[in-house]
């Protein structure tokens, strides 16, 4: 049923002016999905000596390591881990992501963080909070749209808050978003390993753990950050849940291979439910701790979480893959080389977060951007473009973000609010008894907004 809700959230998308737009590429996004695709380990293709070296000395030290360790190593070790080492993201690099592939994405989500603190009762101090933030381009997209929505904030105090373990990228998103005006710490255990600010005077701050950010009102946003995470992967067998673990094979001292542990491992212990129906999990405990600590911030000091990635409600079974050059890659092949990515499953996120929050979605990609009124905003663009190879682009990437068949239901977004925000307003006792009390404000993005 389409219902007339969500008014503030269209004059905001409305006051949003154009912008130039920015360039965009044809080239894969990391979502898609199938093994078939997998590119084979290949002679020329040279194994990252120091990474498979330090894991190989790993494994005859204390055997077979767990997935979860793997993915770590290879991920974020703090030397030669792929994160921390590369510029993965673009044309250039070994897969693009949805804020990289058109501006609109990052404007949406920037309306989406103002109607959510319009919702919380407008606090005076707001704190954007980014996980996981890349080249820094939704960053900078969102905080366009603060910019530009300046009177709608009044005199609020909003500051920025990057959760960001690699030192490469962190050096690009303050190079985006402050230009010259920031600053590494002097000591390397400094919890704020740099701080700047932006052209407009609002203050940035960078951290490797989510526990080192200052707590306050703050909503937290993180696009394709839990995918990144290590995931623990489990098999049914014939004598009960066992852990999948990274071995050397016998045969290939330089090569790896994927073994089933023998007994239960501390993690099969406690990481399935009693009531799992699958043959094959994968659980990411490091995001559950993420989602706990944001739960537990949400409850206590008010705000709100927008996640957006691609995954599956706790059905999907072997989602692990590897990501380079815009292909599929073999996890074990080359460690270091590639990108290390898993479906999130938001049926665990919604069980670990708890009951003192309140948890909306997952809803596809495409109905959220629906939702928040990218075709309107398409419109004005298009409107107001007249060089014909600038309006193909805009089309094709409002295709990419939306179509199915590309990253419209593949990629879903899924919210933490504080229960308030969901109840009904109270109306005043013995005043008005007849009338019932008025509804609550409707999240944006996930109720569908009518334009009439
Ligand atoms: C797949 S990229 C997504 C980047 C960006 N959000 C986007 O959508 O374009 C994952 C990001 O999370 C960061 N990251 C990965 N693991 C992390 C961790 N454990 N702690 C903090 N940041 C992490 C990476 O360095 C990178 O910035």
């Amino acid at each position: 049923m389409r219902v007339c809700v969500g008014v503030r959230t269209q004059q905001l998308i409305h006051r949003v002016s154009i912008h130039p737009v920015r360039p965009s590429a044809a080239v894969r996004w990391r979502a898609a999905q199938t093994r078939l695709f997998c590119s084979p380990p290949t002679e020329e293709e040279k194994p990252r000596p120091s990474m498979l070296r330090h894991l190989t000395s790993k494994i005859k030290a204390t055997g077979p390591i767990t997935v979860a360790e793997y993915m770590r190593e290879v991920l974020t070790n703090p030397v030669t881990g792929y994160y921390v080492r590369n510029n993965m993201l673009g044309p250039e690099g070994d897969f693009i992501t949805s804020p990289e592939i058109s501006q609109i994405f990052g404007e949406l989500i920037g309306v989406w963080i103002i109607s959510e603190w319009m919702g919380a009762g407008q606090p005076k101090q707001l704190k954007l909070v980014e996980l996981g933030p890349g080249k820094g381009s939704l960053a900078s997209d969102i905080l366009r749209v603060f910019s530009q929505l300046r009177p709608v904030l009044g005199k609020a105090s909003v500051s920025l808050h990057l959760v960001e373990v690699s030192p490469t990228l962190s050096r690009l998103q303050a190079q985006i978003l402050t230009g010259n005006c920031s600053q590494e710490a002097d000591a390397e255990d400094e919890p704020v390993y740099r701080r700047g600010e932006t052209a407009a005077g609002l203050p940035v701050s960078w951290y490797r753990r989510l526990a080192d950010v200052p707590t306050g009102f703050s909503i937290f946003y993180a696009h394709e950050f839990f995918d990144a995470l290590p995931i623990h992967k489990f098999q049914r067998t014939e004598k009960g849940w066992r852990e999948v673990m990274v071995d050397i094979d016998p045969e290939k001292p330089d090569q790896l291979r994927f073994v089933v542990a023998p007994s239960p491992t501390p993690a099969s212990s406690v990481l399935i439910q009693a009531d799992e129906r699958r043959s094959h999990v994968e659980v990411c405990a490091e995001g559950g701790v993420i989602i706990h600590q944001i739960a537990q911030r949400i409850a206590g000091d008010g705000g709100a979480a927008l996640i957006a990635d691609y995954g599956h409600n706790g059905t999907k079974m072997d989602t692990f893959r590897g990501f380079k050059d815009h292909q599929l890659h073999d996890v074990l092949s080359s460690p270091g080389s590639a990108d290390l990515t898993a479906d999130v499953d938001f049926n665990y996120l919604r069980r670990i977060a708890g009951r003192d929050v309140a948890c909306v979605g997952p809803i596809s990609q495409r109905t959220f951007l629906k939702n928040m009124g990218i075709d309107s905003r398409m419109q004005v663009l298009l409107r107001n473009c007249s060089d014909a190879s600038t309006r193909k682009q805009l089309i094709s990437s409002y295709n990419m973000l939306t179509n199915p068949t590309e990253m419209g239901d593949r990629f879903h977004f899924f919210s933490l609010l504080q229960h308030s925000r969901l109840a009904r307003p109270k109306t005043v006792q013995g005043l008005n008894m007849d009338k019932k009390s008025p509804a609550p404000l409707p999240v944006a993005g996930f109720t569908e907004l009518s334009f009439s």
